[in-house]
């Protein structure tokens, strides 16, 4: 064969590997609403970034293009590109081969790249959609899973590692997600589960659709599995590209730098009304994560998880901070377990990426319950207590109203290594409510009065007088200084440059056992 002929068969070759499972699966990926697996691609990277590897690698089993030859790529596009000219390492599944499901080569080509991607220091994405373990493969395809698995761990906390659930994914498909930082979905077109609707109705007896079991709202609000939860695919592709703005490439480099323009020095005159006069009133503490951080954007995580806490990604003073706030409007910003589990999670991924940690306090302690209790609101709270504990990024906390009882010394309090602690003046900073003290320390003198009521009120508001303020922790040192809320902007941001070089380091040993 000549040169050019040789080329040629080079030409036909590419193309076949681009058409993956044929024409006619790819029309009905499309007709699902999907892009296919070189499709998605091309949206989550910077253009013409993509360079492929292992595009001729084909199946060691069944490798049947229908027409006699081979499926070059066995089901899985793998590579390196670009996001605003970072590098990343990427796989995206092709459904239209065997379901995207996982062969052997399959998974060798997704080692491949996580472990390039870990070697480079670079972040790896893995676009989901397969059916799983390849069932003609056995044994071989779950071993192929268990590597994958491997590496998830290993790599945990070094690279960032996002998932994109972008098809019916099941078995396997799902646990290699569960393990990655962030797992993005789209409504209508996403499902994860371990095993679908059939199998349930023959082991439990129980009907339930796809989008029950396993759809992306029922992940994103009732399991917390999902992170974000996106209407199209685009939507998705887009939010991923936008996470990387505030997270670094790895363990070892500083998140990215804000681009805003918002003035450093900005104060803000409507955070004088934001807090309600009547302690009880709730207030929506998005007003005030907007307010301060870099203009108004807040990249929330898990926004329809656990809604008494809020969790999420910003820019202050052009520094990228995590920030965790407690949420007044909802349960009254209470911690629960659900709070306490996506708190926890998210405030680990900024430690393990050199994130600061922000937090806005308004909480009035631990919900109370059986449910609560015999679900394991001990073992879960205490995770929320133990990721704050680690962490050694800068932490900063602003208490805007209440910070009662156990969830005082959780919420990033000094004890706990809190760097930069300052409270509003309407901080209540005690061990617990007015109402709850006075029914415990003056249940006598209630009792025995002729106005019980007016007792008891007489005596709240003496608790108040006495505890319900910022000054006994501030006498105290246990909060750095009581401030102005239009100047919380400027404080924070001075105090992050204060803590550009902090060091800090936790024992050695091997590792921590976090209540699992
Ligand atoms: C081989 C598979 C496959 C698989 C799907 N296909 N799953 N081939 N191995 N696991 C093939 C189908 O034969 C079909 O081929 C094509 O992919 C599309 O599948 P459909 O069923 O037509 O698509 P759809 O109706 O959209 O349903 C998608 C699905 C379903 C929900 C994913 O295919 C399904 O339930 N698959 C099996 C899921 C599963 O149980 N996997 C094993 C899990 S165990 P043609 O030729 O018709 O296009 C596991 C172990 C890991 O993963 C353990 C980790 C802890």
């Amino acid at each position: 064969m000549t040169m050019r002929e040789k080329l040629e068969l080079l030409e036909r070759r590419r193309a076949a590997a681009e058409l993956g499972g044929g024409a006619e699966r790819l029309k009905a990926q499309h007709a699902k609403g999907k892009l296919s697996a070189r499709e998605r691609l091309d949206v989550l990277l910077d253009e013409g970034s993509f360079t492929e590897l292992d595009r001729f690698a084909v199946s060691r089993s069944d490798s049947d293009d229908g027409n006699g030859g081979p499926i070059y790529g066995d089901g899985v596009v793998t590579g390196h590109g670009r996001i605003d000219g970072r590098l990343v390492y990427v796989f995206s599944q092709d459904f239209t081969v065997f379901g995207g499901s996982l062969s052997e080569t399959h998974a060798e080509k997704i080692c491949k790249v996580m472990d390039l991607a870990a070697r480079n220091g670079a972040p790896i994405i893995g676009l989901n959609d397969s059916g799983g373990a390849r069932i003609q493969e056995g044994v071989v395809s779950l071993g192929g899973y268990a590597d994958i698995f491997l590496r998830n761990t290993l790599f945990s906390g070094v690279i960032p590692q996002i998932s994109a659930v972008l098809g019916p994914c099941a078995g396997g498909a799902v646990y290699s997600p569960a393990i990655t930082d962030f797992i993005y979905m789209v409504r209508g077109t996403s499902y994860m589960f371990v095993t679908g609707p059939n199998v349930v109705k023959t082991v439990t007896h129980e009907d339930v659709t796809m989008e029950q079991l396993g759809g992306a709202d029922t992940h994103a609000s009732v399991s917390g599995v999902a992170h974000f939860v996106h209407d199209s695919e685009l939507a998705c592709l887009a939010a991923i590209r936008d996470l990387f703005r505030f997270v670094p490439s790895n363990n070892l480099g500083d998140p990215p730098r804000g681009r805003g323009s918002d003035p450093r020095d900005r104060r803000d005159e409507t955070l004088l009304d934001v807090v309600p006069d009547h302690a009880n009133k709730p207030y929506d503490m998005h007003e005030v994560i907007q307010r301060v951080v870099d203009d108004g954007e807040f990249y929330e995580v898990h926004r329809d998880y656990a809604q008494n806490i809020l969790c999420g990604f910003a820019h202050l003073g052009g520094y990228s901070v995590g920030i965790v706030a407690n949420q007044p409007a909802v349960l009254a910003g209470v911690l629960d377990i659900s709070a306490s589990l996506k708190g926890a999670r998210f405030i680990r991924f900024c430690d393990a990426f050199n994130i600061p940690v922000v937090t806005f306090e308004d909480v009035p302690g631990f919900l109370p319950g059986v449910a609560q209790e015999h679900g394991g609101i001990i073992k879960h709270g205490a995770k929320l207590l133990y990721a704050y504990c680690e962490a050694t990024v800068p932490k900063l906390t602003v208490i805007t109203r209440k910070a009662y009882g156990g969830a005082y010394d959780v919420m990033s309090s000094k004890h706990i290594r809190g760097d930069y602690n300052v409270a509003w003046p309407t901080a209540e900073i005690a061990v617990m409510g007015p109402k709850g003290a006075v029914e415990i320390l003056n249940r006598k003198e209630i009792a025995a009065s002729s106005n019980p009521e007016g007792e008891t009120e007489r005596r709240m508001e003496e608790y108040r007088a006495k505890f319900a303020h910022p000054y006994i922790a501030a006498g105290r040192g246990f909060v750095d200084d009581i401030i102005d809320p239009r100047e919380t902007r400027p404080r924070l941001i001075d105090a992050l440059d204060t803590l550009r070089a902090k060091r800090d380091q936790n024992p050695p040993k091997k590792h921590g056992n976090l209540p699992l």
